[in-house]
C-alpha cells in the first residue's frame, strides 16, 4: 500500500474487511472507506457511489472466500466491479489469499485474469495454504507499479530469503503442495460441516450464517442487541476464542457479528466451542426475539 497511497488518500475496502489491511492503511494515514457487501461480496451500486464521492486511487478487494464473510463473487459481479474501477481509473488491489482453498478444488477466474492485468494488482500468499511462518507471497502488477514494488521491497528487507524460496520451489515442483492442498481441503470441508451442524444445533434461531464452501471460517450475524465485543470476553473466560466482528469494520459497526474459525480446531473442539457460545447467547436473551428484527442486521452506515 505504501507504494500506492499517500497520507489522507481515500482507499475503498469492503465493509467488513481484513483487519490487517485496516491496520496498514491506518498506519499510513490513509482513509479507509468501507463499501458494504451482500451475499456475493462487494455491492456494485454502492461501489459506484463511493467512487463518485471519494475518487479513490485504490480499491482493495477479496473476491474469493472474502475474509471475514467467506463470500465469493460470481463472474458477472467480478466484471461489474472491474468496469466500475476502470471507469473511475481506480487501481484494484486483488487479495486472492484463499483462492486455492475451495472445498471442491474448483477455481474462480481472478479479477486480474478477467481484466488482462491492466488495472489490477494481484497478490496472494503461501501463508494460508502452507505455512504462515514462510512469510512468502507473490504479486502480479501493471509494470510501473511492479517496478516501484520491487524497489521498495529491496529497501524494506533486501528481498525474501533465496534459500526458503528455492526449498518452496522444489516442494511445489515435486507435487508436495498439490498433495498438501488436497489433504487440507478435505480436512477443512469436514470441519466446516461440523461447524455448520453445531451452529444449527446450538445457536439461536435468529443467528444467520452462510455455510462455508472454502476458506477457513464461518461468518455469523447475530441479533442486533447482542454485543459481540462483550460476548468475546465472556467466551474467552470459558476457554473459547471467537473473532469479534467489530474489528473487521472501518465504520465502527458490526458489533453483532462474529468470525468463527474452523481450520485449526478439531471437530470435538468445534462442537464444544459452539455449544458454549450458544449457551452464552441464550443467557443474553437471543432466543425469543422475532425473526422480523434480524432482517436488516447487516445494514451499515455508508459515507
Ligand atoms: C485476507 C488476508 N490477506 C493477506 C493475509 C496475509 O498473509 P501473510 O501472512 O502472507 O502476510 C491474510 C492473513 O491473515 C489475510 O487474512
Amino acid at each position: 500500500m505504501r507504494t500506492l497511497v499517500d497520507r489522507g488518500d481515500p482507499v475503498l475496502v469492503e465493509e467488513p474487511t481484513y483487519t490487517g489491511v485496516i491496520s496498514v492503511l491506518s498506519a499510513l494515514g490513509a482513509r479507509p472507506v468501507g463499501v458494504p457487501v451482500d451475499e456475493e461480496g462487494l455491492r456494485p451500486d454502492l461501489l459506484a457511489l463511493a467512487m463518485e464521492r471519494h475518487r479513490p486511487r485504490v480499491l482493495y478487494v477479496q473476491p474469493t472466500f472474502h475474509n471475514p464473510t467467506t463470500r465469493t463473487m460470481g463472474e458477472a459481479r467480478r466484471r461489474e466491479i472491474l468496469e466500475i474501477a476502470s471507469r473511475f481509473r481506480c487501481l484494484v488491489v486483488e487479495d486472492d489469499w484463499a483462492g486455492d482453498l475451495s472445498f471442491d478444488g474448483s477455481h474462480r477466474e481472478t479479477l486480474h485474469a478477467l481484466d488482462g492485468g491492466r488495472h489490477v494488482l494481484y497478490l496472494s500468499t503461501f501463508s494460508k495454504k502452507l505455512l504462515p511462518g514462510l512469510r512468502l507471497g507473490w504479486v502480479a502488477a501493471p509494470e510501473p507499479v511492479f517496478d516501484r514494488l520491487v524497489a521498495l521491497k529491496q529497501i524494506e528487507d533486501c528481498g525474501s530469503s533465496p534459500l526458503v524460496q528455492a526449498a518452496l520451489h522444489v516442494f511445489i515442483e515435486s507435487g508436495g503442495q498439490a498433495e498438501h492442498l488436497d489433504r487440507v481441503r478435505a480436512a477443512y470441508r469436514s470441519r466446516a460441516e461440523a461447524m455448520d451442524a453445531a451452529l444449527r444445533r446450538h445457536f439461536p434461531d435468529e443467528a444467520r450464517w452462510t455455510p462455508a464452501t472454502g476458506g477457513l471460517f464461518t461468518w455469523v450475524v447475530l441479533p442486533e442487541a447482542i454485543d459481540g465485543d462483550e460476548l468475546f470476553g465472556a467466551a474467552k473466560e470459558r476457554g473459547v476464542l471467537v473473532g469479534r466482528g467489530s474489528l473487521f469494520h472501518v465504520s465502527g459497526s458490526g458489533r453483532n457479528t462474529l468470525r468463527l474459525t474452523f481450520s485449526s480446531a478439531t471437530e470435538d473442539q468445534i462442537e464444544r466451542g459452539i455449544r458454549i457460545v450458544g449457551e452464552l447467547l441464550r443467557e443474553r436473551g437471543a432466543k425469543s426475539r422475532a425473526r422480523e428484527r434480524s432482517r436488516d442486521l447487516e445494514a451499515v452506515p455508508f459515507l
